[in-house]
C-alpha cells in the first residue's frame, strides 16, 4: 500500500501560523484535500487535526476509513469512518492493508507525518505552497532523524498563486 501525505505550506514551509487560524489556505488546497481523500477513501490524521476539522470538515462522511491517532480511550466518533487508534504507524498501514486499501493519504499534523517519515512509510508528498511567508507556526516536520531525498514528480499551478508540488521520497 502507497502513503501520501497532502499538506498546505506557507512559502517559507510552515503549515500552521502562531495565531493556529488556517485563513491563509487557498480553497483550492481544500478542494485537493477533499478531492484526494475521496479517491483513496483512506485517511490519516492526528487527534489536533481531527478537533479542528471534525465533525463538519472530516473528508470522508459514510464510506471509507478516517484514522485518527489519539490516546483518548473514550473520544466518540463523529462519523461511521472514523477509527480512533494508539497504534503506530507500521500497524495502521498493515490494518489499512488487511481492510483491501492500496493508498491513504495523511492530512496532518507535524506529528502524524513525522512518525510516518521515520518509519520510513511516507511513499510521496504534495505540497500545496501557498503565497504567504510567516514565522511562529509549526514545522512541518519534528524529531525527525536523518534526512529524505525527493525525486520530483509533477508541478501543478492551482491559482494565480499557488503552487502544487508532488514528490516521490526515496526510501532505502
Ligand atoms: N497546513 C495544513 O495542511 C495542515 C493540515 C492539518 C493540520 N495542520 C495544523 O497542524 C497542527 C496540528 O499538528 P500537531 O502536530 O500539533 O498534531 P496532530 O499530528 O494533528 O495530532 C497530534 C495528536 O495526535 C495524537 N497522537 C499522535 N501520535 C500518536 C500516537 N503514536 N499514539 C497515540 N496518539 C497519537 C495525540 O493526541 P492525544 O493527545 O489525543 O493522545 C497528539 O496530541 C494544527 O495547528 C493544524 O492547524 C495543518
Amino acid at each position: 500500500m502507497k502513503i501520501s501525505v497532502y499538506i498546505a505550506t506557507s512559502a517559507n514551509g510552515l503549515i500552521s501560523n502562531s495565531r493556529n487560524v488556517p485563513d491563509w489556505l487557498s480553497p483550492e488546497y481544500g478542494q485537493g484535500m477533499y478531492a484526494i481523500s475521496q479517491k483513496f477513501k483512506a485517511v490519516i490524521m492526528g487527534k489536533t487535526t481531527y478537533n479542528i476539522i471534525a465533525p463538519d470538515h472530516l473528508p470522508l462522511k459514510e464510506e471509507g476509513t478516517t484514522i485518527v491517532l489519539t490516546t483518548n480511550d473514550t473520544a466518540k466518533p463523529d462519523n461511521p469512518t472514523v477509527k480512533f487508534t494508539k497504534e503506530g504507524p507500521v500497524k495502521i498501514k498493515k490494518m489499512l492493508e488487511r481492510e483491501g486499501y492500496a493508498d491513504a493519504v495523511i492530512i496532518g499534523g507535524t506529528m502524524t507525518i513525522s512518525q510516518f517519515i521515520n518509519a520510513g512509510l511516507v511513499d510521496e508528498i504534495y505540497f500545496i505552497v501557498e503565497p504567504v511567508l510567516f514565522d511562529g507556526g509549526l514545522p512541518l516536520l519534528k524529531n525527525v532523524t536523518g534526512e529524505l531525498k525527493l525525486n520530483l514528480l509533477q508541478v501543478s499551478k492551482l491559482n494565480g498563486n499557488t503552487v502544487q508540488l508532488h514528490y516521490q521520497v526515496e526510501n532505502d
